[in-house]
């Protein structure tokens, strides 16, 4: 009897959290996204515009600090980052489209060469378990990195701790930011979908996501997820 209590008393939390997020569906036309697969998820469940556009400040800093639960100052710099390099500073809001600017010798965005999205065959080949820790995090960044660097001739990324910075991200938002572990069904959703992986377990970190624990993250991966001297 106690069991089933329990079970039902589970079920009906899970119901009510799962409830609460905004129905979900890929963008549809005239909808714009970005090469974020952080923010292009929340726009895919309206908590940030559908359209992809006008995403104001206090928006986004709510948006993310109520559904991933990251620190203000982190979002807030987020925020600054995309409407600087999009050559709006000051601006209100920016379009998603706004930060597709890649990153080359003379212009200085965050679109570079070595999305570990875009090689999504490669980058999953390097996590066959059932949840992904820092090392294999780690090693797919890695072989993104220097597949890119050998087999692309223009290929340019100066700031390899940017690759680390995205997985850390990912890592804390959607796992466990300490032990620096995420079931990898979280992370295909996500990243393949652009789904808030509710319906498959996750839901929002009861821990917030700070520099503090984002360093942490960098700090267990011996060198691979967060590289201070620029190249692996
Ligand atoms: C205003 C907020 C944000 C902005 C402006 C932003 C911007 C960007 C940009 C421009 C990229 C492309 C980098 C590249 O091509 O190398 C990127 C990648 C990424 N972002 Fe964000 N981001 C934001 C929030 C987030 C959040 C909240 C998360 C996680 C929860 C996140 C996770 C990622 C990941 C994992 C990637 C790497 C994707 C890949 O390498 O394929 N971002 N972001």
């Amino acid at each position: 009897m106690k069991k089933f209590i329990y079970i039902a008393l589970a079920s009906s939390v899970a119901a009510f959290a799962n409830a609460e997020i905004p129905a979900w569906h890929p963008p549809t036309k005239g909808e714009v996204r970005s090469p974020c697969p952080g923010i292009n998820v929340l726009a895919n469940h309206d908590i940030l515009p559908r359209s992809g556009k006008n995403l104001e400040r206090q928006v986004v800093v709510d948006a993310l600090s109520k559904w991933y639960n990251i620190d203000v100052a982190i979002s807030t710099g987020l925020f600054e980052m995309a409407v600087n390099f999009s050559g709006h500073a000051g601006a209100s809001s920016f379009d998603m489209v706004d930060i597709w600017i890649h990153h080359n010798a003379t212009v200085n965005a965050i679109e570079g060469d070595a999305s570990f999205s875009t090689v999504w065959k490669q980058t999953r080949s390097f996590w066959q378990g059932k949840t992904i820790d820092v090392q294999e995090f780690g090693n797919a960044a890695q072989a993104r990195y220097l597949t890119s660097n050998a087999t692309n001739p223009t290929f340019y990324f100066p700031d390899v701790q940017n690759i680390g910075a995205a997985m850390a991200f990912m890592t804390s938002v959607l796992g466990d930011p300490v032990a620096g572990t995420v079931p990898t069904r979280f992370v295909d959703d996500w990243i393949v979908n652009e789904r808030l992986p509710a319906r498959l377990g996750w839901s929002t970190n009861e821990k917030l996501t700070d520099l503090a624990t984002l360093g942490d993250l960098g700090a267990k991966n011996s060198g691979k997820f967060f590289h201070a001297g620029g190249h692996f």
